[in-house]
């Protein structure tokens, strides 16, 4: 029998030294729990392994076995073999080496991080896994959520069928012909229309949802007390889905010409333009398939490349692409081609995109379009063909970047420090250390310049003295066959070491401490701290939380440090798990921060005031003194 508590201490201390195998360990943490063993193994005996490895890999019977070519290494004849006999069906490649069960393979192959493989084959199978408990905030959240997605799900119906079968959606119709979109493809993405009326949606969604609900959905836009109006006239209407395909959001064109050409949906609730790519929830399939995606600016640039047979395109909703982009495409694929005009805004935001690529170490290539074309326009001239040309000549992004700036500036003396001027600006807006020194010594081997010139101000990091030593292995514990890769860790400062373990250790209070101002707090933490809370929100967002799924979003080693060690042992501080000592300690952080929020106010207030005593406004002098005279009698 396993000692599971030093089988955990192995994984987690292996994961904070050898960074792919985080991965295993969020499912690893979770076998913990009786409920979530028991639907793990649900669902590994729900899946037919050969089914599973048969969509990507093509298999033949053999005896009792199946067998084909390795997807994980490059071979001719058959060395992979699947065995889907008995209770634990496995893979196993006699030529690499590679091997393992269903979940394994989809990790392995689809480069997902176990819950994620988890989920989906769950999903496939319809087994419901085990939630946490919600609490009150928690439940309204997701009913509101749910709200906005019956309404947008509502609004998306309405769009198409008129668009389907209106007489004024004519124009609407034949703008879409004349764009190349077949009516197989208006099906496929829900393409609808919203008429040039003010009160299409109005009067068709109020009557079925509250009003101030669908104006939270970002359709109507409010006129007065009791009066709404239509957010979206006179367009062609993408529904925006997430990745459950639920409609989170909508991009709408205008026909023809006009300002502004394209309205996306307000941000809410349900839509964050920051996390959500337009075409990810429809072509995943064929990202994973292809192990690539293509980025294109526009809407009907990812439509025209599906109408051409290339449906691995996604387009961020005329933003940058984001980290969160690039750790979502992660999940997808091995590597990302940015498909750009020269001299299109998109190109300047790739620049600044390659630390996010580097961070996820997910590989990026540039394809630079010929001038005067978008992908639409050249996929409808070229033809696929055209497009897959491109496509396979893109350069590596920070080549890309490099040359770009070489041409630019050129590589004499002074070209040089221009271009060392524009990657020392690169540089600094990478959020760490880590990462910044990754992509110095990139450029700097190119410039034929040290790191420390490409790194200005930022100390390099100090030898092995200051390296933390790891908790001692158990002694049955088998040896790592690569050197560990010790990171300084950097200790917090106390009062907030104590928040973050509380965090971790208590989650079910985080939406209470939100509510007594918790993010205002943070705001003065250190970055690791605001990190973690960053990610907790995004996580309790998405529904059900655990602070194990921390370690599956976080990204930073410092962060992942902390929280491992807090899941590991949990703190001293802090320790132990009993409700009653969570509300007490919730209660007593909470006066905490409300006396910090208090003393930050009475700063606020103070500077106030010497700026009004330098400006001689009395009235304003006044004021202010009652106020602090106020906070500092409740003090
Ligand atoms: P472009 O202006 O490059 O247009 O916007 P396009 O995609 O070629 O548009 P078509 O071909 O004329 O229809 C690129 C993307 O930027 C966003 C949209 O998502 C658009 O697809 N955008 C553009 C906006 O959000 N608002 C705008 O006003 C314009
Ligand atoms: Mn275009």
């Amino acid at each position: 029998m396993i000692d599971i508590q030093s089988f955990v201490v192995y994984d987690l201390t292996s994961a904070l030294n050898n960074v792919p195998d985080w991965q295993n360990l969020v499912g690893k943490i979770m076998t913990f729990s009786d409920s979530w063993d028991e639907a793990i193994n649900r669902v590994r005996e729900a899946a037919d392994i050969v089914q599973i490895i048969g969509e990507h890999v093509q298999l033949k019977r053999a005896g009792n076995r199946f067998s084909g070519l390795c997807p994980f290494h490059g071979e001719k004849t058959p060395s992979f073999s699947v065995n889907p006999q008995g209770q634990f069906q496995f893979f196993k490649c006699f030529g690499c080496g590679e091997s393992g069960d269903v979940f394994d393979f989809l990790m392995k192959y689809q480069n997902l991080s176990f819950p994620e493989a988890l989920k989906d084959l769950a999903r496939r199978y319809q087994i419901s896994l085990p939630e946490r408990k919600l609490n009150e905030a928690e439940q309204e959240r997701r009913r509101q959520r749910e709200l906005l997605h019956q309404v947008n799900e509502a609004a998306a119906q309405l769009f198409h069928e008129y668009l389907l079968k209106a007489p004024q959606a004519e124009a609407a119709r034949q703008y879409l012909r004349q764009r190349g979109v077949p009516p197989d493809f208006v099906e496929q993405y829900q393409l609808g229309y919203a008429p040039a009326q003010w009160d299409f949606i109005t009067s068709q969604l109020i009557v079925k949802f509250p009003a101030e609900l669908v104006e939270q959905s970002g359709l109507i836009v409010r006129k007065d007390k009791n009066r709404w109006y239509d957010r979206f006239r006179d367009r062609v209407m993408f529904p925006i889905l997430d990745l459950s395909g639920k409609t989170a959001a909508f991009g709408g064109r205008i026909l023809g010409e006009g300002q502004p050409k394209y309205m996306n949906s307000p941000e809410s609730l349900i839509f964050e333009k920051s996390r959500i790519l337009f075409g990810l929830h429809q072509h995943r399939e064929a990202i994973r398939k292809s192990r690539r995606a293509i980025v294109v600016e526009g809407n009907f640039d990812l439509l025209l490349l599906a109408v051409h047979g290339i449906s691995n395109a996604v387009a961020p909703l005329g933003t940058a692409l984001t980290k969160e982009h690039v750790r979502t495409l992660r999940s997808y694929c091995s590597e990302v081609v940015l498909l750009f005009d020269g001299d299109s805004a998109g190109l300047k935001a790739a620049r600044r995109s390659i630390p996010f690529f580097l961070n996820e170490q997910l590989e990026a290539k540039v394809a630079l379009l010929p001038q005067g074309h978008d992908p639409d326009s050249l996929v409808r001239e070229k033809g696929a063909a055209g497009i897959q040309e491109l496509v396979n000549t893109a350069a590596p992004l920070p080549e890309f970047v490099f040359s770009a700036l070489a041409q630019e500036h050129g590589l004499t003396l002074s070209g040089k420090s221009k271009i060392m001027a524009e990657l020392t600006d690169l540089v600094k807006q990478s959020p760490d250390q880590a990462q910044r020194e990754l992509i110095a010594a990139h450029f700097g081997s190119k410039l034929g310049v040290s790191l420390g010139q490409l790194l200005p101000g930022t100390p390099l990091p100090q030898a092995k003295a200051e390296v933390q030593e790891l908790p001692p292995l158990p002694e049955d514990m088998p040896v790592f066959d690569h050197e560990p890769i010790h990171e300084t860790f950097v200790p917090l400062p106390p009062k907030q070491q104590r928040l973050l373990s509380f965090l971790v250790l208590y989650p079910e209070h985080f939406n209470e401490l939100i509510q007594g101002g918790l993010l205002d707090y943070v705001r003065g933490c250190v970055p690791t701290v605001q990190t973690v809370v960053a990610a907790m929100q995004q996580l309790t967002a998405e529904g059900s939380f655990m602070p194990e799924l921390l370690l599956s979003v976080l990204s930073g080693s410092q962060e992942r440090q902390h929280v491992a060690d807090l899941l590991r042992q949990g703190s001293d501080d802090v320790a132990g798990n009993d409700e009653e000592q969570g509300q007490a300690l919730c209660g007593e952080l909470l006066a905490w921060l409300r006396k910090a929020q208090k003393q930050q106010d009475g700063a606020e207030l103070q500077q106030l005031l010497q700026r009004a005593i330098q400006n001689g406004d009395d009235g304003l002098i006044q004021e202010l003194l009652q106020k602090i005279y106020i906070i500092r009698s409740e003090k």
